[in-house]
């Protein structure tokens, strides 16, 4: 079964999402520094007349960086062009993006840590100076030209900024994490979907989904749909507890939230490598996952968590980690071996 709880863009989101997207600031819930921080940013740079610096926002994936450029540019009143890292393959593909920008456009690359590194070199003078220094021919008759670009700020997300080198991460002047949400914040979310989706969630319920949804606001909604579809099938007019149970049980989405891969993670450590310290990349081969996507994606909830620590030699489980599991902790073993 493909992995509801996962933060990664999911093929059916994109409908839905579009249509409860929040478009300005004031309709975002959570990441409160973050949003305060930009607030002011966008308007000193209007006051100023001047573009927007350029912005990095760095995080899991599904906790709303494409929502925030596109809120960045609304607010801006610019319009917005999109690419993702992975798709500039050739120093035209950049070039052709960049010349479609008029002043104060805002470009949004997301997955910027993919773009080729000779890319990421055009890019610096295009992020400093606005100039497109572009070679043109070829074997002995080659010549560099400069292009003017019109000003523009550049809006790039990424999953990992550790990737990015450092003279492109020094290149933006505003720099975000963004975080995982609180129950309390997914809440809010959740019930602002039910009313741009027309679909009633009763309090206690809309918690429970909340708790459930990894602190990710994309899984949330998509939990959300997948419980409206149960919800609609059981000829029920609103989403109630008994509903949500029933759908997330069948999803095999736990209490906490934790999915089967979490738990395959977690169990793996515990009984392949006595709950650790165990290397990544040993952890990803016996899970059969990259270690990009236990990286990025799903050790990062479990640490905040608390059930996985990191260790200088490596990954260990923690004592919450066998609860989740219903696996006895037995955290004197060594002693009980010595008796
Ligand atoms: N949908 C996805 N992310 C959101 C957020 N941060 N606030 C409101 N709605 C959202």
């Amino acid at each position: 079964m493909e992995r509801v709880v996962t933060g990664e863009e999911l093929e059916d989101d994109g409908v839905v999402d579009n249509t409860i997207r929040p478009e300005v600031l004031d309709e975002y819930i959570g990441q409160s520094e973050v949003k305060e921080n930009i607030r002011v940013f966008i308007e000193a740079s209007k006051i100023r007349g001047e573009v927007l610096d350029h912005v990095l926002l760095y995080g899991p994936p599904g906790l709303g960086k494409t929502t925030l450029a596109f809120i960045i540019a609304r607010e801006l009143g610019v319009n917005i062009k999109t690419a993702s890292g992975p798709s500039i393959e050739k120093s035209g593909d950049l070039a052709a993006i960049l010349s479609t920008l008029e002043p104060g456009d805002v470009l949004f690359i997301d997955e910027i840590h993919r773009m080729p590194r000779f890319i990421e070199e055009i890019l610096y003078p295009a992020m400093e100076d606005f100039t497109l220094d572009i070679i043109i021919g070829g074997e002995g008759s080659s010549r560099s030209i400069k292009i003017d670009l019109p000003p523009f700020t550049l809006v790039g997300a990424t999953t990992r900024v550790g990737d990015l080198s450092a003279p492109l991460r020094d290149r933006f002047g505003i720099i975000s994490k963004l975080k995982f949400y609180t129950t309390e914040e997914l809440t809010e979310i959740i019930k602002r979907t039910s009313r741009v989706l027309d679909m009633p969630i009763d309090d206690e319920a809309a918690v429970e989904l909340a708790k459930r949804s990894r602190g990710t606001p994309r899984i949330a909604n998509r939990l959300f749909k997948r419980v409206r579809d149960f919800a609609l099938v059981d000829k029920k007019e609103s989403i109630d507890l008994e509903v949500m149970e029933k759908a997330l049980d069948r999803l095999k989405v736990g209490k906490s939230g934790l999915d089967e891969t979490d738990h395959q993670l977690l169990r793996a450590i515990i009984e392949r490598f006595n709950g650790g310290p165990v290397g990544i990349d040993a952890l990803a081969s016996s899970i059969g996952e990259e270690t990009s996507t236990i990286e990025d994606v799903i050790e990062p909830y479990l640490l905040q968590e608390g059930y996985l620590k990191r260790t200088s030699r490596g990954r260990m489980v923690t004592e919450k980690a066998y609860k989740e599991l219903n696996i006895n902790y037995q955290g004197g073993l060594f002693s009980l071996d010595i008796e």
